[in-house]
């Protein structure tokens, strides 16, 4: 990787972590993963929230969502299970409650959010669209956790078009579209959304699993079973990542058991323009910060002018 023609001070400033995704330029790739950083100022005490290239928020619904009933989470060998079932605060609330604190912050503001039906997706873009200082709205059609919504559009290629195509319609801002790896090929609903209008995708979601508690014989979770997620998950987010990467054209923002820079620095040479980080958030709050850091270190260390330029230089 190292660039023999670079002019010596070219490194002075430090690298350029900088990248540009559907129409958002971002200070670096690195952001949170919906659902595991709340509306972003429960961590403000821990960074400071503006080195972020993004914050994402919890996934936001039309009325608030008390979730799932507990326990809703169980550790596993290398991650965790989750069936939190989309509790939310609900539109009204975030605007009036969360949206004063998170316009104030020096990055980019992305909304994650779904709805229980076609009409209710429709809806909430409608609105989101609306919302003074959100930069990108990221569309769920991927959690395996409630029993209506979610996943049943991510599935299937053909409700997964018709949900980005009816978003679409109403939604002015970036649209990215967040998939499940819950299905044999992704690449098929990847192009799906891609022809229905999507600006980005996001991979992966929280993979189906399930755990048991040997002495009940009961599942450990009240709803059965709940989403992986953490460094168990890496490689397969990787390698789809990498499909989805090269089977569509759109910019691909990689998520899933990313804890170090390192990790990140995968998902970027595997095709992804930014990264989300989820589960590592709840081991370390400023996992984040440490991943960036990382980021700069090895461009400094590799001679890496420009971060972005590694994106997509797998090679095969
Ligand atoms: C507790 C928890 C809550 C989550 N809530 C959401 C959510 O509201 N919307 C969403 O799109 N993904 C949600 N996810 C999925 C994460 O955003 C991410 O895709 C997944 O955890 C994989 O990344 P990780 O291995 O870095 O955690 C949630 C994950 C966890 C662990």
């Amino acid at each position: 990787m190292t660039n023999p023609s670079l002019p010596e001070n070219a490194m002075e400033a430090g690298p350029d972590l900088s990248v540009s995704l559907a129409g958002l330029q971002l200070k670096n790739p690195v952001m949170p993963a919906s659902g595991t950083f709340g509306y972003g100022e429960e961590y403000s005490p821990y960074m400071d929230l503006g080195r972020l290239g993004a914050v994402v928020t919890k996934g936001l619904s039309l009325r608030p969502k008390a979730g799932n009933r507990t326990p809703r989470i169980a550790e596993t060998h290398g991650g965790m299970l989750n069936a939190i079932g989309l509790q939310n605060v609900g539109l009204e609330a975030f605007c009036q409650e969360k949206m004063p604190f998170l316009r104030q912050i020096a990055t980019p503001v992305i909304v994650n959010f779904f709805g229980n039906s076609q009409e209710e997706y429709v809806e909430v873009a409608r609105q989101i669209d609306q919302i003074d200082g959100v930069a990108a709205a990221e569309l769920n059609i991927s959690c395996p956790n409630v029993k209506h919504g979610g996943i049943v559009f991510g599935t299937d290629p053909a409700a997964a078009a018709a949900v980005v195509g009816g978003v679409r319609e109403v939604l002015n801002k970036p649209l990215i579209v967040k998939l499940t790896p819950n299905v044999t090929d992704i690449t098929v609903i990847a192009r799906a959304v891609e022809d229905a209008g999507a600006d980005a995708i996001c991979c992966i979601n929280t993979l189906t699993g399930m755990a048991v508690d040997i002495h009940s014989r009961r599942p450990q979770l009240a709803n059965g079973t709940g989403g992986l997620s953490g460094p168990a998950v890496k490689p397969i987010a990787l390698r789809m990542v990498y499909q989805v990467a090269r089977a569509v054209k759109l910019p691909v923002i990689g998520v899933g058991g990313i804890v170090t820079a390192e990790d990140a620095l995968e998902f970027l040479i595997a095709g992804a323009s930014a990264v989300q980080v989820g589960t590592a958030n709840f081991l370390d709050p400023a996992a984040m910060i440490a991943i960036i850091d990382g980021l700069d270190r090895f461009c400094r260390q590799e001679q890496i002018a420009k971060l972005a330029d590694l994106i997509g230089t797998l090679r095969c």
